[in-house]
This record gives C-alpha cells, structure tokens and sequence, in this order.
C-alpha cells in the first residue's frame, strides 16, 4: 500500500526533482523534504499546496489511499445493512409521494465507481410514476422480491414499461431515464441494483471537464465507432488516406468509405491498417453492443437456460452458476446467480477473481473461506449480508442448505489497457509501481 513517501518519491522521480531541486522551488528545507523521504515526518496542508505547486500536480495527487478492508475483504451484515435505509420522495404535483427506501450493501472505499444498493419500490401506483434524469453508471439489477413495473426512456425519447418478476434481472446503460413502481402495499418490490462504470472513472470525468463539451464530444464525433478510432490514429500518426492506401495496399476509395460511410473493415484490413499505423490491431476494434438500445432483460427462466454445473475433483457438483443479464457493452463486468451445493472445503479456493467482486447472500447460508496472505479465513453469510472482496482473492464457497448468493464482478482500474501496458513493463515495474522506493539514479548532485 504506497504511503505519502513513496508518493512523493514517484513525482520527484517523474519531475527529474533531487530534494536539493525542489527545496529551492518549494521553500520547504532539503532536511524536512529528507525526513518525508525517510517517512519521519509527514507534510501539513500548506506543505501539501507547496509541493504540489513546485512539482506541477494537484495536491491531491499527493495523497495516499485510504482502504476499509481488513484481511482483503468488507463484510456487512443484514442488520448494519438496514441500518443504512433512508426514505426517499419525490414530488409529484403538490404531492409528495413515498418512492423508494435505499439501503447500501458492503463497498469498498477503493471502488467509488461501483455500489450495490437494495430498494424497496414503496411506490404503487401509475399517476404517482415520476421519471428519473438516469444516473450516470450503468446497473445491472436483480428482482429479489415481488412483481414490478419498471419504466424507461430510450435514446430517441421513446417511453417504455415493462412487468419485472422476482429473478429477472436487467443492464440499464448509464444515463437512461428509469423508474420502477409495485403494484400493491401489500406487495412491494424489492431490487437489488448493482451500479458501476467500466473505463469512465472519476479520473476520466476530470479529464473530459477540462477539455469542456466541444473538445470532449469530439472523442465520439463520428457516428460510426470503426470510423471514429481509425480518424483518431490517422491523426495522431500523420497519415492521409492516400499514404493509408499505400502503404498497405487497400484502395483509396475503400479507406474513405470506412471514414466516411458505414463501410466496417474486414478483420486482414485492420490488420494492415495496423501495421502501417504502428498501433496494435485491438486498438482500432471497438465495443459493439448486444443491447436493446441500452436494456438487457433477461427473465429468469432465460438465466436457468444457462445454467452449468460446476464439479469438483471428485466429479460432485459444487455450484450450480447461471448468468444474469451480463452484456458485451460491459464486457469486464459480470453478474451470476450462484447456488452452492456442497458443504466440503475445496483445498484449492476454487473461485478466483481478477477483479472486484461482492458476494450477497440471497437464500439460506453460505460459507465464505477465502486465503490472504496465506492464511484461511472464514464467515458465515446469512439471507442479505454482503461481502466487497479484493481482486486475487483466492475464495471457496460451501453450505450445507443450498445456500444461494449472487456475485458482481467488476473490473478494477488496473484491468483491460492497463494491464496489457504492465504486461509489456514486466514484473520488476510493478513492484515499483505498487511502492516506489528508489530515486530514478542514484547519487546525483545539483548546483
Ligand atoms: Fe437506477
């Protein structure tokens, strides 16, 4: 876990800075910018806004993490959940109707891009439906109780509605208006809404506010996704057409047909255009979509189409997993409804993750054992209790009541681009990048 001294050694690193170098620029003394470095002192805000100041960067790129795990999980239980509700209304009129009550499920203060939240749909009827704006992160949601009617507003403006039922699960892009209704008081909804972005983190906002809407709506100018990458790295490496087509041998004609019309290249032109752009292919494919204009609803008898069974060793079964409405959109992100079927601990934590992941325990108990640091730890999870568990987190699950719990995976920051890069730096990078300990060369001097 980097700590504010392996923070500061970075940016002196990145900005060719000696503690010499950067006292001058600061007004802090080489011997308190020593005592950062040798982590017998840490800096007050003033001092913060100094550095930052003299190493060109944001003060809050200054400051180290904070985490709430502990032995790489967050539990929560069903009662510290209930504690969370809040009632929400919305005004309708000069009516204020009673929406929904929220409840969080565990998160980790690490993934502020992603949340697990719990809803009971306290509103019941038609006239008293009040759309959302959409929110931001996409969600994938799943009917844990009841019958309800949920509301929504395509690209085009286009209103639809549709009956959800328990265990029908949904994707809803991010920024598609939404809202949902029960039908009864005496039969509320209940959902579970899982909400999370993929590649658009808070970083990515941030970058995307400094350019301001004309420059930020260029990165999607065209209307078509091929078009749009391909003009992008025709840019950036200084080729026109008519050296695209030379150097790669496709007609002139045909590269601005992909440019300009809604000609989709053939994976061996990708390829060529590749090479003579010096990028790697993967760059000029983009996501394409299986969605229905944003929405994947997948009802449950579709979901137990996909069931499989997954054995152990000994060829007995020990979960039987099936899909919620996962989506190419959100290719890094997964959702699966999870029944465990054996109540033996599996030695080799048989359920392993490259990324983020909550556990919530739907139906009866389920053991949760997983490893950390090479030792096993163990908890019990009752009907709504939560677990936010870390990436490469070795885990196994057993009940001996067909315990049944979903499990969100989505992708941490390191995922997708990142990783190929790192993959690329080698081991030794990464042990720098997760604490830097060293200067960029040693004994240098300045004047
Ligand atoms: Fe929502």
């Amino acid at each position: 876990m980097q700590t504010f001294r392996d923070i500061f050694q970075y940016h002196l690193n990145t900005g060719k800075h000696t503690c010499e170098t950067l006292a001058g620029k600061c007004g802090i003394s080489v011997a308190r910018l020593d005592a950062f470095l040798a982590s017998t002192a840490s800096p007050g805000v003033e001092e913060l806004t100094l550095l930052a100041d003299a190493l060109a960067i944001n003060p809050a790129d200054l400051m180290p993490d904070e985490t709430n795990t502990e032995k790489g999980i967050r539990y929560m239980s069903a009662r510290e959940s209930k504690a969370t509700i809040r009632e929400i209304y919305r005004k309708k009129g000069n009516r204020e109707i009673h929406y929904y009550s929220y409840r969080d499920t565990a998160f980790s203060k690490s993934t502020p891009h992603a949340k697990g939240v719990i809803l009971d749909i306290r509103c019941t009827a038609e006239d008293d439906v009040v759309q959302n704006n959409g929110h931001f992160q996409d969600a994938l949601t799943l009917v844990l109780k009841g019958r309800i009617k949920g509301y929504w507003v395509d690209g085009s403006g286009r209103s639809f509605s549709r009956v959800l039922e328990t265990g029908h699960s949904y994707f809803a892009r991010g920024y598609v208006p939404h809202t949902y209704r029960s039908f009864s008081d005496q039969d509320i909804g209940q959902i579970l809404s899982f909400t999370f972005t993929q590649h658009i983190s808070g970083e990515v906002q941030k970058d995307l506010s400094r350019l301001g809407n004309d420059r930020a709506k260029e990165n999607i100018s065209s209307t078509n996704p091929y078009s749009n990458l391909l003009s992008c790295h025709m840019n950036n490496s200084m080729l026109k057409i008519p050296e695209l087509a030379e150097a790669t041998g496709i007609e002139r004609t045909r590269i601005a047909a992909f440019i300009e019309l809604n000609v989709i290249p053939a994976f061996y032109e990708l390829d060529a255009i590749a090479n003579a752009l010096n990028i790697s292919t993967g760059e000029l494919i983009p996501v394409i979509s299986d969605s229905d204009n944003g929405l994947i609803h997948l009802t449950q008898a579709e979901s137990l189409k996909k069931l499989r069974r997954l054995r152990d060793a000994q060829r007995n079964v020990r979960y039987e997993v099936r899909d919620l409405a996962n989506t190419k959109e959100a290719s890094n992100f997964r959702a699966h409804h999870i029944t465990v079927s054996s109540d033996v601990i599996s030695d080799n934590y048989d359920i392993f993750s490259t990324e983020h992941t909550l556990i919530f325990a739907l139906k009866n108990q389920a053991r949760l054992t997983w490893l950390f640091d090479g030792q096993s730890h163990s908890i019990e999870l009752q009907e709504y209790d939560s677990v936010y568990i870390e990436p490469f987190i070795r885990f196994t699950l057993t009940s001996s009541n067909r315990g049944e719990v979903v499990r969100f995976q989505y992708p941490s920051l390191s995922a997708g681009d990142a990783r190929k890069e790192m993959f690329i730096k080698g081991t030794p990078a990464i042990e720098r990048l997760v604490s830097e300990q060293r200067p960029w060369a040693d004994r240098q001097t300045s004047k």
